[in-house]
């Protein structure tokens, strides 16, 4: 309900469009909701949203990446199944690759192509969960993305997580441990770059969970959909320090999930990257043969997960990212630099919010400011995130609560630069500005 009847949106319409949508809680809402509901508030009034709520690409694929797939649409790939465990060429490029930008050996062998990360994921549970009965739940270092906890739930898994915000630096130490010590914990999940707060783990606290995850045998599932994108370092040049930070320095006992929705903008093509570290590859663990064929780790993430999932991943989008991927490994292609766009988005937004009183959530690293890029979290004075949200969506601004990231600053929104042009910068102004008027310097 709008508190005020003359907002930059007919309030009407809005009201309407919320009744109609079936949102019992916008605060509660699922991303995929709010799209729907701003969808339609959009087509209603003819105004534009400034829209902030779901992590779509802004930018344009690499060239390569479109060219590799026609290339490969032609040469007939589109009727015939591609193996499980992906091309060879791609599966070597992206151990290259891993190389390259993390600076650590991944036999090709190790290195899947899957279904976007979404999918990755979904495997890695699959048999990371299930290879010990007394490991039976995994640890989100959250906040996080909300849709791996739906992925437990459709799995029936267990979960547990806390919000990192008050464990950084050494502090996080006895957080896992009290989690970990317990010995129920399979897996370990966390996003570096975080969605959604942007915050990046420090090359110490990366330290202290590939310590713990050898000292309790727990696999750490290193979710890198922003690789790269912690623009304060610059980790462009193959071969080259610095590099993307990894648990994989740390630990033996990891798995990398590397999106090219974000890093590539191929969101589009769903296609991703796992990487098994080559210990865990080879590990066998008894319990697995109830499930998959035989008790290997890697064998059955392919012949067991991976098969019955999808078969294994689009054959064309394969040759599609061997391309991109070739051209960034033999340093033809920055992808770092074509990213950077959304850096100045998000310099530019926060600065807009906190023109107009609202504040940072998260906004730190130990000592360091975060870094700008993809997402950032914000909050308004006196107000909760839910009712926050509610009240931004009658000004032609769209995001989604923290409530449904695991995130404790229930006062917070995150907003995502992606679809939010330079040209809306004067219009976001505009909306901010009224509503700061309406609503802090009318108190
Ligand atoms: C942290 C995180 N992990 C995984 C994904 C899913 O990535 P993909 O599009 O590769 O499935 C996203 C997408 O937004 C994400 O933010």
């Amino acid at each position: 309900m709008s508190t005020n009847p003359s907002t930059p949106i007919d309030p009407q319409i809005v009201d309407q469009k919320m009744q109609q949508s079936g949102i019992e809680q916008i605060g509660t809402a699922s991303i995929r909701e709010i799209v729907a509901l701003v969808n339609e508030i959009e087509k209603a009034t003819g105004t534009r949203y400034i829209r902030m709520e779901m992590g779509v690409p802004g930018l344009e694929p690499p060239q390569e990446a479109i060219e590799g797939e026609i290339e490969a649409l032609q040469n007939g790939v589109a009727s015939k199944y591609p193996m499980i465990e992906g091309i060879k060429p791609l599966k070597n490029e992206i151990s290259r690759f891993i190389k390259n930008f993390i600076h650590i050996d991944v036999d090709p062998r190790g290195c899947l192509p899957t279904v976007g990360a979404m999918q990755a994921a979904f495997a890695s549970f699959l048999v990371a969960g299930r290879r010990d009965p007394a490991k039976d739940t995994t640890l989100f270092i959250d906040p996080g993305f909300p849709v791996q906890k739906q992925q437990h739930k459709v799995l029936g898994m267990k979960y547990e997580s806390f919000d990192v915000y008050n464990y950084r630096g050494e502090q996080l130490r006895e957080k896992l441990e009290a989690h970990l010590s317990q010995g129920h914990i399979s897996t370990l999940l966390y996003s570096n770059p975080n969605n959604p707060s942007w915050i990046c783990l420090t090359e110490k606290e990366l330290q202290i969970i590939g310590e713990l995850a050898d000292r309790y045998d727990v696999i750490v599932l290193e979710d890198l959909a922003y690789f790269g994108m912690d623009f304060r370092r610059d980790i462009s040049q193959p071969g080259e320090p610095p590099y993307q930070p990894s648990v994989a320095h740390y630990t033996d006992n990891y798995m990398l999930m590397i999106s090219s929705s974000k890093s590539f903008s191929l969101a589009g093509e769903r296609i991703g990257m796992l990487a098994i570290s080559n210990g865990l590859f080879e590990r066998q663990f008894p319990k697995l043969r109830e499930f998959y064929p035989n008790e290997g780790f890697g064998y059955s993430m392919v012949y067991g997960a991976l098969y019955t999932l999808s078969a294994g991943t689009n054959h064309s989008a394969q040759y599609g990212l061997l391309k991109a991927l070739k051209s960034v490994n033999e340093g033809k292609r920055n992808f770092v630099e074509d990213v950077r766009p959304y850096a100045e988005r998000a310099r530019m937004m926060k600065e807009l919010l906190q023109e107009n009183g609202f504040n940072l959530v998260y906004d730190r690293d130990e000592d360091k400011p975060l870094a700008d890029g993809f997402y950032f979290t914000f909050s308004f004075p006196g107000m909760e995130g839910r009712e926050l949200l509610e009240r931004l969506i009658y000004y032609g601004i769209s995001a989604i609560t923290l409530d449904i990231t695991g995130s404790e600053r229930t006062e917070g929104l995150r907003a995502c630069v992606s679809q939010v042009g330079k040209d809306q910068m004067d219009q976001l102004q505009q909306r901010l500005q009224r509503f700061r008027q309406d609503h802090l310097d009318s108190v």
